[in-house]
C-alpha cells in the first residue's frame, strides 16, 4: 500500500525584494507572498492548480473559503468576470486600483478551486506599487488570501508572513509594512442588491456616495448565513484574550495586560499603543496583536471606535478577534 502525503515536505522559502524574481517563481507554479496596501497576500497563479492547493495547505485554510483574484489593471477584468453591471462599473471607476474587492459573476477561466465552487469571484486590483509590479510580471491573474495562518491576525509586514509561513511557501516578496493594515472592503455586485460583505478602508459612506443602494448584509437579512464564506470562521485572533471596551475608565487591568486605542491608556498595563487617528489604529492593530503574543500578554484591552467611517472596519475586526461575531 502506498502512502500519499497530503502536505509537501519542508520547502525552502526565498526572501527577495525583486518583484521580477518573485513573479518568475510564481510563473513556475510557486506560491509567493507579496505586499499590498491592505495586508500581505499569499499568491498563486490561477492557471496553476497545484499552487492553489498549496495556498490552502500552507495556511490551513478550509477548502470552502474562496480566494480573491488579483489583477494589475482593469483591462484584465474581462478575463476573470463574466458580467460587470452598472453599479460595479461605477465602483471600479472610483476605487480601482485600491483597497476594494468586488464580487462578480465569474468567467469560466477562473477555476472552482479558487472560488471554492462558487459561480462568483472576488476581484481586486491593489494600488501598492510593488504589488502592481509583481502582478504585471505575473503571466496570469493571482489568487491570494491574506498571508497568515488561518485564524491568526493578517500579516501586515514581511516579517509576520515569514513567522507564519517559513518552510510552507516558495517565496516572500519583501516590501514595506502595509499602509492600511486592514483587509479590503468587499462589495458583492453579483446579485440584485449591492451588498457590503466586509468593511474596510473604503468606507460604507464613500461607497454609498457612488452607489446609494449599497447596504450591509445585516441591514436586510438579520441572522441570515453570511454571503462571504470566510466570515463564518474565527478570525484575526491573537493568543491573548481580546477585551472590548468603550473608554479606559471601564477597565480593570492586571499584570500581563495590554491596551490599544485612541484614548489615554489605563494605569498598570504592561504594553500599550496610543493611536492618534483611526488610520493609525487600523494600520497598527494586527501588528500590535502579534507583538502582544510575542511578549506573552494575556489580555488585550481594545477601545471600540464608533461604527462609522473607518471605525466600522476596526470594530468589525475587534469583534471577530474577541469571538463576538
Ligand atoms: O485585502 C485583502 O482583501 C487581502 C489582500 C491580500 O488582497 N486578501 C484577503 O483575503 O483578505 P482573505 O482570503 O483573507 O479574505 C477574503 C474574504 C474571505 O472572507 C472570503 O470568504 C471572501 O473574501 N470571498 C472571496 N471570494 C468570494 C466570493 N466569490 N463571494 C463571497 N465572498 C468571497
Ligand atoms: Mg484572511
Amino acid at each position: 500500500m502506498s502512502i500519499v502525503s497530503s502536505t509537501k515536505p519542508f520547502m525552502h522559502t526565498i526572501l527577495t525584494n525583486s518583484a521580477e524574481e518573485a513573479a518568475a517563481i510564481l510563473n513556475r507554479g510557486g506560491v509567493v507572498a507579496f505586499p499590498t496596501e491592505t495586508v500581505y497576500g499569499l499568491g498563486a497563479g490561477i492557471c496553476h492548480q497545484e499552487a492553489i492547493r498549496q495556498v490552502f495547505r500552507a495556511k490551513g485554510r478550509p477548502g470552502d473559503n474562496p480566494l480573491i483574484v488579483h489583477i494589475s489593471h482593469v483591462i484584465q477584468l474581462a478575463n476573470v468576470a463574466n458580467e460587470v453591471n452598472f453599479d460595479a462599473q461605477k465602483l471600479i471607476e472610483h476605487f480601482f486600483p485600491g483597497p476594494l474587492t468586488l464580487v462578480l459573476k465569474k468567467n469560466p477561466c477562473v477555476p472552482e478551486t479558487v472560488t471554492a465552487g462558487l459561480q462568483t469571484v472576488g476581484i481586486r486590483c491593489p494600488v501598492n506599487p510593488v504589488a502592481q509590479e509583481f502582478l504585471r510580471f505575473a503571466h496570469c491573474p493571482v489568487a491570494a488570501p491574506s498571508a497568515n495562518l488561518s485564524g491568526l491576525p493578517s500579516a501586515t509586514s514581511w516579517e509576520a508572513v515569514y513567522e507564519d509561513l517559513d518552510g510552507k511557501i516558495d517565496c516572500v516578496l519583501c516590501g514595506t509594512p502595509s499602509s492600511i493594515g486592514l483587509e479590503s472592503t468587499i462589495v458583492d455586485c453579483s446579485g440584485s442588491h449591492p451588498l457590503l460583505l466586509r468593511a474596510g478602508a473604503i468606507t460604507l459612506e464613500q461607497l454609498q456616495a457612488i452607489v446609494p443602494a449599497i447596504v450591509t448584509q445585516t441591514t436586510i437579512e438579520k441572522g441570515a448565513s453570511p454571503k462571504s464564506p470566510g466570515l463564518k470562521y474565527p478570525h484575526y485572533a491573537p493568543k491573548a484574550a481580546i477585551i472590548l471596551c468603550l473608554t479606559h475608565e471601564t477597565m480593570v487591568t492586571e499584570p500581563s495586560s495590554a491596551y490599544i486605542g485612541l484614548s489615554e491608556p489605563p494605569q498598570g498595563v504592561s504594553l500599550f499603543k496610543l493611536c492618534e487617528s483611526l488610520e493609525e489604529y487600523g494600520r497598527e492593530l494586527f501588528s500590535f496583536f502579534r507583538h502582544c503574543d510575542a511578549e506573552g500578554i494575556h489580555r488585550i484591552y481594545c477601545e471600540q471606535p464608533p461604527v462609522q467611517g473607518l471605525g466600522r472596519a476596526i470594530r468589525d475586526r475587534l469583534e471577530r478577534a474577541a469571538g463576538h461575531e
